[in-house]
């Protein structure tokens, strides 16, 4: 087994809270060890040209509580070129750079499988708002997305209610409705539209909501996943419905999250397991071992190798969608 003297961090995909203190577990359990830690600017980008910079201790203090990444982030295309991993794997080898922890999302775990395969050892830990990495239970940055859009739903529904309207909260989730499906239960939605199933304009609003107001409820809280589709218009057809087959004027509005749930000062949660899963990367690599992806399952920190945990499927929890529909009357 080769010692490792010299492992770099990045980060890449979209940013998320707490991926700040998956880095600072890296860099000080890399210290600890006795390992020079490199952290490389902006994802696989910064990789292939070599822009890094050792980090020592001090480097990654006061840096807990903050969102984004201080190592930048990007997605990169060309990194999907076997050709482009082999030589970059190859380039790092040779600059001592002798193990990576990569910190990002499912397309982010390929590029590390491939510099692994390319002898580059190489960690994956799940960093995305979306937790929807098939082989984590959890991924870092959730929590506290979670708590953003039920905050944000908590000041909607002061308006929805006061003017008695119907909002539609656009939430992120191009394929995975985890974020609508958990905030929505938080946020006491009543309807929650998710990409992983099926939806009926007519059925799942403009009858759930002639249901609502048979029971003497006038205002209206959707929450819709992005993937589902292009949000202002589903509300426009909504409203049309309603008064042109029932005589019901209701007024619709539109409000788009947006990057508001990808910043913000991770959630204890976010930061806890960050730290928790960069220490386990860490401890990997020391024992020369890489191509794993750090995961939680069943409430523990534990790794998989890294095309196995690709390879997973994921489903939406059951007892959640069961739980929501309960509870939406
Ligand atoms: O993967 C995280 C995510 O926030 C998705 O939910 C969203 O669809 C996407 O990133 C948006 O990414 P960006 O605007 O940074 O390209």
């Amino acid at each position: 087994m080769k010692e490792m003297k010299t492992i770099g961090v990045l980060t890449s995909g979209g940013d998320a809270p707490g991926m700040n203190a998956a880095i600072r577990a890296v860099v000080r359990a890399g210290v600890n060890s006795g390992m020079h830690v490199l952290g490389i600017h902006n994802g696989y980008t910064g990789l292939m040209k070599l822009d890094m910079k050792e980090m020592d201790m001090r480097e990654v203090s006061d840096t807990l509580h903050r969102g984004g990444t201080i190592l930048g982030s990007a997605r990169c295309l060309e990194f999907k070129k076997p050709e482009v991993v082999k030589s970059t794997a190859e380039q790092a080898k040779e600059n001592g750079i002798d193990g990576l922890v990569v910190i990002g999302g499912d397309g982010s775990f390929r590029g590390a499988r491939d510099l692994s395969l390319a002898g580059l050892p190489t960690i994956g830990l799940p960093g995305t708002i979306d937790n929807d990495i098939d082989c984590t239970d959890y991924t870092i940055g959730y929590d506290t997305a979670l708590n953003t859009v039920s905050d944000c739903i908590d000041k909607i529904r002061d308006t929805t209610l006061s003017h008695n309207r119907c909002t539609f909260v656009e939430v992120m989730g191009k394929d995975a409705g985890y974020i609508a499906l958990s905030a929505g239960i938080a946020g006491g939605a009543e309807a929650i539209l998710i990409p992983e199933q099926k939806f009926d304009i007519q059925k799942d609003l403009v009858q759930m909501i002639m249901d609502c107001r048979a029971r003497g409820k006038y205002h209206y809280i959707i929450v819709i996943a992005e993937g589902i589709g292009n949000t202002q218009e589903i509300a426009d057809k909504t409203e049309e419905l309603l008064r042109t087959e029932h005589d019901i004027e209701l007024e619709t509005k539109v409000c788009i999250l947006g990057h508001i749930q990808r910043g913000g000062r991770p959630t204890v949660k976010d930061r806890i397991t960050a730290s928790q899963m960069g220490v386990h990367a860490v401890d990997l690599l020391k024992q020369g071992i890489g191509n794993r992806v750090v995961v939680k399952r069943d409430g523990k920190i534990t790794d998989l190798d890294i095309l196995e945990g690709l390879n997973m499927k994921k489903t939406i929890d059951a007892d959640m969608l069961r739980l929501a529909d309960i509870l939406s009357l």
